[in-house]
């Protein structure tokens, strides 16, 4: 049983901000009239310094320079012989890796003006950064695999304590944007979150060898043919079924996100339908469902509206009166190039300059609206006593229908991050991570082409400065 929080609200607030530093204690919902007060003492508590922030040791580490690695590296180290020396490697790799990122990070963040650091969003990402920092800094060398087996489960507790790391950096953009230019706080967001990338892809490769070293016959439970995979790299993608597989799921989430509408487009794929290319499946599937989503749900609004509009406002929008949505597969000599076209009305000169920002948008609100209803996110933020849980959280049945439809689909559960209106610039991270890019060109009142390029032969190393490119 969680310990029972006092009555007496100073000894109440002295409690929470404990907790909130020790995380140890679960905070009953708070009364209404508690939010704001709480809300307060959590800001003040976020903002102040936590016990201990070893500033000599992250200058230390700021001056270490990160060793970036590329898709073929991660394939080679993890293919041939993979023995003991080789788990052992490749935890110090991390070991020594996951800090040297998070403190060049953790000093962006310190440049940042004090108004901006101070929002309770960012300065909790901070506190959790100078953290992790702090905890994996001090793990000692991995000498043994007993070692190992602790170090995996530092580094998985850690990335489930970091789930909620996008929406928090979002919302703290967002209500930064009266401090500092959009383009700054776009380029600030751009770096923190490809570093955040890269620090997950070499958490989860090492995590992922070290289960197939262990249990050789994990894989089968995740359905996955182990011959295919590398840690977390997919050999052998193919292009045209992550686009069917990933379709069909869209699909039935646009159906259920906007549940009057009768049907939903075809997608139609044409071009190189049998390439096949080695690439992180997760990515992939995030940015193609991304494009999907925003190509099929165009589509619907704007067919669905000229036809409610048009003489013939009795007929229903069905599949057959609905332009596809185009997918273009080219096997070019160094990349892959996908190309979706939509008929989906195309995107208003007033909108295309905000497409691609963090920090721009016209929907600003309904962003930050959006940001507020993640469950998975409200969960971790109960204890700033939100009045969003009454006015806008997804219930719990829709949430797990979500679910159990991406398991269908074998895809792995995200929180809604689909209706954030985050979707391309994120998109545009992962594609350039692997130095591949993403851009598109719209006809305003008609549609708009999107084309994402991969690196086929996986020999770019990640690209972790935004300044590189
Ligand atoms: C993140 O998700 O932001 C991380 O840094 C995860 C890492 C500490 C394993």
């Amino acid at each position: 049983m969680p310990p029972k929080l006092p009555h007496h609200p100073n000894l109440r607030l002295a409690v929470m901000s404990l907790a909130r530093v020790r995380r140890c204690i679960t905070i009953p919902s708070p009364q209404p009239s508690f939010n704001r007060v709480i809300r307060r003492a959590l800001t003040i508590s976020s903002s102040c310094p936590p016990k201990h922030r070893p500033s000599r040791a992250l200058d230390e580490y700021v001056a270490k320079p990160a060793r970036p690695i590329s898709l073929r590296q991660l394939i080679f180290f993890g293919s041939r012989n993979l023995d003991e020396k080789r788990i052992l490697d490749s935890a110090n790799y991390v070991r020594t890796e996951l800090p040297t990122r998070i403190a060049h990070r953790i000093r962006d963040m310190e440049k940042l003006p004090y108004v901006v650091i101070t929002n309770p969003h960012l300065s909790y990402v901070y506190d959790m950064y100078y953290e992790a920092f702090d905890t994996l800094r001090k793990i000692p060398n991995v000498k043994t695999m007993e070692d190992n087996i602790m170090f995996c489960e530092i580094v998985r507790e850690a990335l489930k304590e970091h789930s909620t790391v996008i929406p928090r950096l979002a919302m703290g953009v967002l209500e930064s944007r009266g401090h500092l230019p959009a383009e700054t706080l776009d380029r600030f967001m751009n770096t923190l979150l490809r570093s955040r990338i890269s620090r997950r892809v070499i958490a989860e490769q090492h995590l992922s060898l070290t289960d197939t070293f262990l249990n050789p016959t994990h894989f089968s439970s995740r359905h996955r043919d182990p011959n295919d995979f590398v840690g977390e790299v997919f050999l052998r993608v193919s292009a045209s079924s992550v686009i069917k597989r990933v379709g069909a799921y869209i699909q039935s989430v646009i159906l259920q996100l906007h549940p009057t509408i009768p049907a939903v487009p075809e997608i139609k794929l044409e071009g190189h339908l049998d390439t096949t290319f080695p690439y992180i499946l997760s990515h992939l599937e995030y940015i193609i469902g991304e494009l999907l989503r925003n190509s099929i749900e165009a589509t619907v609004i704007h067919h669905h509206k000229s036809t409610l509009a048009s003489e013939n406002a009795s007929i229903t929008t069905t599949p057959e009166h609905m332009p596809p949505v185009t997918v273009l597969i080219c096997n070019a000599p160094r990349h892959i190039i996908f190309r979706f076209s939509d008929v989906g009305g195309g995107i208003p000169e007033s909108e295309k300059s905000d497409l691609w920002s963090f920090a721009k948008s016209h929907r600003n609100r309904e962003r930050l609206d959006s940001f507020k209803r993640i469950p998975k996110m409200y969960a971790t933020l109960q204890e700033l006593g939100t009045e969003e849980k009454e006015s806008g959280v997804l219930a719990p049945k829709a949430k797990e229908e979500v679910r159990k439809e991406a398991s269908l689909h074998g895809l792995t559960y995200r929180p809604p991050e689909l209706k954030l209106g985050m979707g391309l610039p994120m998109s545009r991270v992962y594609a350039e991570y692997w130095g591949g890019s993403l851009s598109q060109t719209t006809m305003e009142g008609y549609g708009t082409d999107v084309f994402l390029q991969v690196e086929k032969l996986g020999n770019r190393l990640e690209q972790l400065n935004i300044d590189a490119l």
